[in-house]
């Protein structure tokens, strides 16, 4: 009996293994991020502006502008702990999909479903510190299982390119808002979970494209097209979530500073805060170079509608 001997996978062979050794290199626990003495302070605001946009609200003034930023901040943990509650079942799905055929995309996929756990972990844990600690609640759109199913109803096509979305988004938020911004007084806690969070999104980030090349490598242009209608169901599906979100959060601000806002005041801060919200959830992820780099090696043919979304969310074309 011959015994054949196979090399092990290196990076060359299988860019899943380069993944793995990246994705050790920056993992981190949540230990290190919240808890003990490691607390919000309500002094500061939670988000840069750049993501908030509280700074050009005339009609507010400094308490107020930092009571929106916080509440901007609150929700920003529960929209990310709902996107992670469909990217988490999608990813599971695809190491299902994939079993054992290729076993270091298979470890490399459940360490990226393992994050995401650590990740709604971790924006839960927030979200508790800041309702132990604000003073009045804040309403989030709901309820997340309802919102997480209705996206995995579409294609894995399309819910791969909503997960893509998101992840390069998170470079936005860190990496182009926070990172080496001096000009604003930061709740460092916040912006230690926009850093750590961003390290590991960068790794997801990659691993969806591989998916998303080795999906169209096996799907025809029928089954393309579908997923690409897909796509754009579940931004318009995430957009009229945040739509719904603003409301939500005017009705907290009137609660947490019994500030009386007429009509035209409500208006302004409506707009700024839809604008805001779409620019930072979907805006930022949908002109990503990066996002569009996939998204036109995958479905070239609807590039022209990607170009749309991305501009009518304040994004470049
Ligand atoms: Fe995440
Ligand atoms: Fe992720």
């Amino acid at each position: 009996m011959t015994t054949t001997v196979v090399a092990p996978p290196t990076s060359a062979t299988n860019p899943y293994v380069d993944s793995l050794q990246r994705a050790a290199r920056v993992n981190w626990r949540l230990e290190d991020i919240i808890g003990a003495d490691r607390r919000l302070d309500f002094n500061k605001r939670f988000l840069p502006d750049l993501l908030a946009r509280v700074d050009r609200i005339g009609c507010l003034d400094g308490r107020e502008k930092r009571i929106l930023n916080q509440i901007r901040g609150n929700s920003y943990l529960h929209l990310f702990a709902l996107a992670e509650e469909f990217i988490l079942p999608a990813v599971l799905g695809q190491v299902s999909e994939g079993g054992t055929a290729d076993i270091t995309a298979t470890q490399a996929l459940l360490h990226f479903a393992e994050e995401e756990s650590k990740h709604i972990r971790l924006f839960r844990r927030f979200a508790e510190a800041f309702e132990a600690g604000f003073g009045s609640p804040c309403d989030v759109i709901g309820p997340v299982p309802q919102i997480a199913a209705a996206v995995l109803q579409h294609s894995p096509l399309g819910v791969m390119f909503a997960t893509l979305l998101l992840e390069w988004a998170t470079q936005h938020h860190y990496l182009a808002s926070v990172q080496g911004n001096d000009a604003e007084d930061l709740d460092p806690q916040f912006c230690s979970l926009l850093r750590h969070h961003w390290l590991e999104e960068a790794q997801h980030a990659d691993l969806d494209t591989l998916v998303l090349q080795r999906m169209a490598g096996e799907l025809d242009s029928d089954a393309i097209r579908t997923g690409a209608d897909d796509f754009f169901r579940i931004v318009d599906l995430l957009e009229g979530g945040l739509r719904e979100q603003v409301g939500l959060d005017l009705t907290s601000f009137t609660r947490a500073t019994v500030r009386v806002l007429d009509a035209a005041e409500i208006e302004a801060v409506t707009s700024c805060q839809r604008d805001s919200y779409l620019w930072t959830f979907l805006g930022s992820g949908l002109s990503h170079p990066r996002f569009q780099e996939t998204f036109a090696q995958v479905c070239p043919d609807h590039l022209p509608r990607l170009r749309e979304a991305s501009a009518r969310y304040g994004g470049a074309a």
